[in-house]
Order: C-alpha cells, then structure tokens, then sequence
C-alpha cells in the first residue's frame, strides 16, 4: 500500500504542483505515493456553489462553512486512521518528528483554507488537527501543504537516492548542520577549512560537530538550550556519543 496524500482545496489545479518533479516526481510516477487533489467547490452550496460565509460576531474576510467540509471530507472515502490536518497560521508548529510520525503512517489529509479560515467545530468533531509552518502569514494553505507533503515524500522508504543523507542533517540530532564545502578548493581568495582537506576523519567529525554546535548557538538559541539540556540529561553516555572532547585536538 503507497502512502496516499488526499487534499481538500478550492485549488486542485496547485497539486501535486512542484511534487510532480524531482525526487518525489519519481516517486509519484514509482507509486510510492499517490495525490489525489478534491475539489472543495464541488460540495459548495446553491447555484453559485458557496463554500464560505461572513463570520458571526462580524469582522473581516470570509469563513469556510462546516457542512461543506465535512461533505468534502466525507467523499474522500480515505479511512478515519489517517491523520487529518488544516494547514492555518494558529495551528501547532510542524516539527521534523511530526513528518517522521505523518510519513510512519499510511498518508494523510490536508484540508487548505482560504479566506479567514474555517469553522471550528467541524475541525474538533472530525478530529482535524491544525498546523502552521512557520510565523508568518501565507495567502492559503496550499503552499503550506506542499510544504508539509515535501518533507513526508522525501522520507518515504526508496525516495532519497542516498539511505544516509535522511540521518545527518539539520535537527534529525537536534542542531543545525555543518557548512559544507567542495571544488576548488581555493575560490575567491578563499580557502576551504584545510581539516578538511587533512584526510583525518576523527579530525573532521569533530570540526564539523563543533561547527554545528556554534551554528546552533548562533542562529537558534531554542534549539541549541534544547539540546544543552538533553545532553546534561543524557549525561556521559551523549557526552562520548558526540565527541564533546576534541581527542585530535583541531
Ligand atoms: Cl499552514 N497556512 C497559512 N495560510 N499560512 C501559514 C501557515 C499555514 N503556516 C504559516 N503561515
């Protein structure tokens, strides 16, 4: 069984959009996974099809109506044991063991907002959870999907070329990655960190475990006391994991 993304949009024209090429392209194309994009429109109310209405207590821009998106949801026919999610700005934050979780599973479904948003009660009766991408502000949720469905594909069994660049990246231990270099290895004046260039592996997986750590520091102070912490919990057993101490002394 391919894991089946199913999206909810008054877009579907935006899908699989970008996930049609590259890696997932082939992935798509392989079956190992599916994109089925619903039109929400054609569960819309009336001869114009509505699928929205001004919000009650007044105020700006329009709210998606219950009743269409559960009609919406209902035809899908996808199974209840696959997680739901409303891409919004108010949700929780998408973290990369959220994507590990969603792309363990068997797909998920994405239901994309315009407008104001959607009303709330079909979101806790449906058991729709909702998810933000970042802090910022983002026309509807379909870029936001894409988004989410990207970092899904790409962790699904056969997809990445290489079985190992899913393990050493960015936050899969926690901390930023290192920089990363190639030829020549003299550019524009500027040499390349000449560890690297040493052939001693010891020597360059401590530099660039240093290097992430001072990235880290730098750039994403929540990040790097998160794993401060973690490694004053984890106590000796982290300390000789992540080669604290430099034995090469570079
Ligand atoms: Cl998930 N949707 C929208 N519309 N804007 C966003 C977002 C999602 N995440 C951050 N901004």
């Amino acid at each position: 069984m391919s894991w089946q993304a199913t999206v909810l949009t008054l877009f579907p024209e935006m899908f699989p959009g970008p996930l049609g090429l590259s890696l997932a392209g082939r992935a798509l194309e392989n079956g190992v996974w599916s994109c089925t994009a619903q039109d929400m429109r054609e569960h819309g109310l009336g001869r114009h099809r509505a699928v929205d209405d001004s919000p009650f207590g007044g105020g700006a821009g329009m709210v998606i109506r219950p009743d269409v998106v559960d009609a919406a949801l209902a035809a899908t026919q996808v199974p209840v044991d696959v997680p739901r999610v409303f891409l919004t700005p108010r949700g929780r934050s998408l973290r990369q063991q959220d994507v590990q979780r969603y792309a363990q599973g068997p797909g998920l479904v994405l239901l994309c907002g315009r407008f104001e948003g959607v009303d709330e009660r079909v979101l806790e009766s449906r058991k729709i959870e909702q998810v933000s991408i970042g802090d910022y502000v983002l026309s509807g949720g379909e870029t936001a999907a894409l988004v989410l469905l990207d970092a899904c594909i790409r962790l699904l069994p056969g997809v990445m070329g290489c079985e190992d660049s899913g393990v050493e990246e960015s936050f899969s231990e926690g901390l930023l990655e290192y920089p990363h270099y190639t030829r020549p290895a003299v550019w524009d004046g500027q040499n390349v960190p000449e560890v690297l260039l040493s052939g001693n592996h010891a020597a360059i997986a401590a530099w660039r475990q240093t290097q992430a750590e001072e990235i880290t520091r730098e750039r994403r102070p929540d990040l790097w006391s998160a794993w401060l912490a973690r490694r004053e919990k984890n106590g000796a057993a982290a300390n000789g994991k992540n080669g604290q101490t430099d034995p090469t002394g570079v």
